[in-house]
């Protein structure tokens, strides 16, 4: 190892890197739309964590740095970590972070956690990803893990946003996963996009509980309705949509699990901030 401080950008004079937390450089930002853009940093050596998990992570900009949770949206294999985040444009991090450039320094607390990880969930037939916003995050790391596809012989993933352009994030992801050499060849004819918009006309709209309650869900993939036997659930959204989801999923007789105890489906706040 070197002695050599690396060079923190954007940091105060005299910003030294605090005990447990990486520095990394900035490689992408690609920005949607006036609320949502992405960002790619560079992969510690030593950083392990599982696909679906998140991490704290800040701006060197200030002697404290404010610390957010941020699901990793690249995949455990992947030689850089992706985040998806919201712009929130006074919030504490976002109000800095949605500005930030190719060459620019993040802190990466070196702890990741979670519970949307495969782990947490007995085997089943079929995977449910429900998201809205930017809670599709994690599942932007399971769907290009191949693990995923191992345990599971189908992978729905549910995608509600306000908007259309809010959509396109997902739409690229999914795409380029069946597009990429590795995880293709898991994904293709198994993993479905199921998206739906609820302020703007498109051709699917709908909160997603409400198109689980009514079968529309059901009709439209051309599926049996939920059974905790063939099916399992992750959830990731606002705390109500987190608590409304979880609700519906009950109904259908399925119970939350956790890494200590894996059941039918489990459940994570979108973290934002
Ligand atoms: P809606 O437009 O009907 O509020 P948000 O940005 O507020 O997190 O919302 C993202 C998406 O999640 C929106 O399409 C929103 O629908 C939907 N949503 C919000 N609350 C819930 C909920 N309790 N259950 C299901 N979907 C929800």
């Amino acid at each position: 190892m070197s002695d050599i401080e690396p060079i923190v950008q954007g940091a105060p004079a005299g910003f030294a890197i605090p005990a447990g937390v990486f520095a990394q450089t900035v490689t992408s930002v690609e920005h949607y739309t006036d609320r949502l853009f992405k960002f790619r940093i560079t992969r510690p050596g030593s950083f392990r964590f599982r696909s679906g998990e998140f991490v704290m992570i800040g701006l060197p900009n200030a002697e404290k740095p404010v610390y957010r949770a941020y699901s990793i949206a690249s995949p455990s294999w992947d030689e850089e970590i992706e985040f998806y985040s919201i712009k929130v444009p006074d919030g504490p991090l976002t109000g800095k972070l949605q500005k930030i450039q190719p060459g620019d320094t993040v802190l990466m607390r070196k702890k990741p956690t979670g519970t949307l990880v495969n782990d947490a969930l007995l085997p089943g037939k079929r995977l449910y990803m429900f998201s809205t916003g930017t809670g599709i995050a994690p599942f932007a790391s399971l769907i290009r893990d191949p693990e995923t596809y191992e345990k599971f012989d189908e992978v729905i993933l549910t995608h509600t946003c306000r908007e259309v352009a809010e959509l396109a994030y997902g739409e690229a992801l999914v795409k380029g996963v069946l597009e990429d050499p590795l995880v293709g060849e898991f994904a293709a004819g198994r993993l479905r996009r199921y998206a739906t918009v609820t302020r703007q006309d498109y051709g699917r709209r709908g909160r997603i509980t409400d198109l689980m309650t009514s079968g529309k869900l059901f009709e439209d993939l051309g599926v049996p309705v939920i059974s905790p036997d063939a099916d399992r659930g992750m959830i990731c959204g606002s705390m109500a949509m987190l608590q409304e989801t979880k609700t519906v999923l009950e109904g259908f007789g399925l119970a939350e699990g956790a890494n200590s105890k894996p059941d039918t489906f489990v459940v994570e706040r979108a973290f934002v901030g």
